[in-house]
């Protein structure tokens, strides 16, 4: 299962790639606002650090003002990709993109109705939201589940992004899943590697190798 970092904060970006545990970076209209800097300043950056998929979001919301966007995004860099909400609009500029040859992350993805149709109108990604489902009551992983069993089912190019990953369960379910992506915060990463048991178990052997005879 590919990660992708769900940040625009360059320096969380840095942090996980330099483990070599990013292969792409997903950012939305509330991430990018939290950087206080302009939008393509940020995902320039990250782009120049990032080599895989970077999505940035388009705000229109008519069809030609996210075609307008996403032209002059995709311009900022090779790698980036499209972002556009599950609406009518949002198909229609997939489909049209997709025809252009710009990759597409179709977001917002709440239903397995909703899924299929962002996969046939040409998204290169879709991205459906765990945790806010699981906010609602609703068991928001097995909505990847599902999506796994349709893009297989019907031969669908589209990669799945387990999107609001919440806690390390999300990322361990989302790969159960099938899930051919993860998108995880940036502050989130650094506390899945940790585990109380393996600093327990360095502390142990660090005790150990104190009495070990060391040569004179
Ligand atoms: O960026 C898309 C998605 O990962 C947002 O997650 O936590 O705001 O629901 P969240």
């Amino acid at each position: 299962m590919k990660f992708f970092i769900d940040s625009g904060n360059l320096e969380e970006i840095k942090r996980i790639h330099k483990l070599g545990l990013v292969d792409g970076v997903t950012t939305n209209p509330s991430l990018i606002a939290k950087e206080g800097k302009p939008f393509k300043e940020v995902i320039t950056a990250i782009c120049k650090t990032v080599s895989g998929p970077v999505s940035a979001e388009v705000i229109g919301l008519t069809v030609e003002e996210m075609i307008q966007e996403a032209e002059e995004l995709a311009g900022w860099a090779p790698n980036v990709v499209i972002k556009l909400p599950l609406t009518e609009a949002g198909l229609e500029a997939a489909y049209r993109l997709s025809g252009q040859g710009i990759k597409t992350n179709v977001t917002l993805i709440f239903s397995a109705a909703q899924g299929l149709m962002a996969a046939k109108a040409g998204a290169t990604y879709i991205s459906p939201f765990v945790g806010r489902l699981d906010d609602t009551g609703v068991n928001g992983m097995q909505l990847v589940t599902d999506l796994r069993k349709i893009m297989r089912e019907y031969g669908f190019a589209t990669e799945i992004i387990a999107a609001s990953i919440r806690h390390v369960g999300h990322l361990q379910q989302a790969a159960a899943a099938g899930a051919d992506i993860a998108t995880v915060p940036g502050s989130l990463l650094p506390a899945m590697w940790k585990h109380p048991l393996t600093d327990a178990g360095i502390e142990k052997f660090l005790q150990d190798w104190k009495s070990v005879p060391q040569l004179s």
